[in-house]
């Protein structure tokens, strides 16, 4: 850990919530036994569950033996650094709250430091904000840090209501917006990779890339979240953030030091940059019944808690322009779906063919594949640059091969990114969260497409999303640049090229 007094308070708002048991205790647990925090963490889970801390102690062991932690060293952490402050959910103050902190910071001699978790459904948000403020929470000796979970409002005009909400007491410094995205390290190596990398850099623009895909794809369905799923549907759960911060980071400017507002400055000029959206440039679908992996799935209209005529699309392709001088004319497809073959997320970078093709009789038509650049962020994490080489021997063939690198061979299994994130917020980092400019400014990019009142085009389960015209036109052709390489790869992709054919 980076230095500095990192004793403190740790406030799970929904602290028996799935968030907190599927991601935050187990990587909190993690940065104590792995990242050296030690006992310098308590956690105060703060719910509307009737438990005290002895029974709040025994589910955070259960989440962590769940998790694939030994009982034995859990049991002795969880005794001294966990406890439970139950809340009723139609209580009017938040005092209570605020003096069990005071005793359980007097108790652990921790010197006023605060984390303020929320992870709560965006519903409950800006009321248990106002209770937090009025109740004085954020007045503290030491520092005192918001987490707020995504979504961040569900168009521009709530998130800046929210943003001014939570602006009524703590400061920007102190809010840490979440996109779990960024704090994947394959994202967060897109930085590395561009500025640490001058030979991609140099080809980094209109002159040398055709086009660029970014795809996140999922075999999932909405599981049990059919009441969120239903009003926020793929634009808002998924493009409006993740794609989006995709985006950002691989169009962005070279910032000028790596410093978090320095950074979130050239991001949000990537997004004010995006030119509006024609309605002809977006697709949405909506998947049907269907089979992944051999099993069956339902479609979506089928669904636990789906109205059987719902339009809520799971399925979006969106057509992107960047008006910046390295960017114009370059078009950004970003899609993401759920009920697709398989998990995916990857950028597929599609450079220009030569200007002039020396290998043919005529200039214009080369004939030869473009150079690719994959690059995958989930899984089998890595890159994949494919060039043309000589095939061997007469007459000459060029052939596309590839080269790659894996980060898995590399380094093995990558950190969580809510461990990484939390690390961060501990530490007092935002390079890793959304910015309040930030946030709005990417909802008023997709802000007139958000409840679009057509029908989806509707696509099967477990196949690529929706193959209509309409799809291929706004999307350059349905055809993904990442599934023709890996065909190519399986060997079932083109024959090596005889130019002279
Ligand atoms: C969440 C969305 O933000 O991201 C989910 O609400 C989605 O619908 C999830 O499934 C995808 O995250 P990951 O890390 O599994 O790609």
């Amino acid at each position: 850990m980076a230095p500095g007094d990192h004793r403190h308070l740790f406030v799970i708002f929904g602290g028996t919530g799935d968030l907190a048991r599927r991601k935050l205790i187990p990587s909190i647990y993690r940065l104590i036994t792995e990242d050296g925090l030690g006992d310098d963490c308590v956690i105060l889970g703060v719910g509307s569950g009737d438990l005290d801390d002895d029974e709040y102690r025994s589910w955070t062991r259960e989440v962590l033996v769940e998790a694939g932690f030994p009982q034995r060293e859990v049991s002795s952490w969880s005794d001294r650094n966990v406890h439970f402050q139950r809340v009723p959910r139609d209580a009017d103050s938040l005092d209570e709250l605020s003096e069990r902190i005071a005793t359980i910071e007097d108790e652990h001699g921790l010197p006023g430091n605060r984390v303020f978790y929320l992870a709560l459904p965006p519903a409950v948000f800006p009321s248990t904000m106002t209770r937090l403020g009025e109740a004085g929470l954020h007045e503290s000796p030491g520092w005192a840090r918001l987490v707020v979970e995504k979504p961040f409002g569900s168009d521009q005009a709530s998130a800046s209501a929210l943003n001014e909400l939570v602006h009524r007491w703590f400061d920007e410094e102190q809010v840490y917006r979440i996109d779990h995205y960024l704090g994947k390290e394959t994202v967060q190596n897109l930085l590395t990779f561009r500025f640490a990398n001058p030979l991609f850099e140099n080809v980094w623009n209109r002159d040398r890339i055709e086009s660029i895909e970014i795809t996140v794809a999922e075999e999932l369905g909405i599981g049990d979240r059919a009441g969120y799923y239903e009003s926020a549907g793929a634009l808002r759960d998924m493009v409006q953030n993740h794609l989006t911060q995709v985006l950002t980071l691989v169009a962005m400017e070279p910032p000028v030091s790596f410093n978090a507002n320095q950074i979130r400055n050239e991001k949000v000029k990537v997004i004010e940059a995006i030119a509006p959206i024609a309605e002809e440039s977006i697709v949405f679908g909506q998947y049907e019944a269907g089979t992944i992996d051999g099993e069956g799935v339902r479609a979506y209209r089928a669904e636990d808690g789906v109205d059987e005529a719902s339009k809520t699309p799971t399925f979006v392709g969106v057509r992107l322009e960047v008006d910046t001088w390295r960017w114009q004319g370059v078009p950004f497809y970003l899609r993401t779906g759920k009920r697709l073959p398989r998990r995916l997320t990857e950028i597929a970078v599609t450079f220009r063919q030569p200007p002039l093709c020396i290998f043919h009789g005529h200039r214009d038509s080369c004939g030869i594949e473009p150079n690719v650049l994959l690059i995958t962020l989930q899984p089998d994490e890595g890159f994949t640059l494919r060039f043309n080489v000589k095939a061997p021997g007469e007459p000459l063939t060029i052939d596309s091969q590839a080269l790659r690198f894996s980060h898995d061979d590399a380094y093995g299994e990558l950190p969580d990114a809510y461990q990484a994130l939390i690390l961060d917020v501990i530490e007092g980092d935002q390079t890793l969260f959304v910015r309040g400019d930030e946030a709005e400014a990417s909802w008023r990019v997709y802000d007139d497409l958000l409840d679009h009142p057509c029908e989806p085009y509707p696509y099967v389960g477990g196949t690529w999303g929706p193959a209509t015209l309409d799809a291929s036109l706004a999307l350059g052709g349905t055809e993904w640049t990442g599934e023709r390489e890996r065909a190519r790869d399986a060997g079932d992709g083109t024959a090596p090229i005889d130019p002279r054919s």
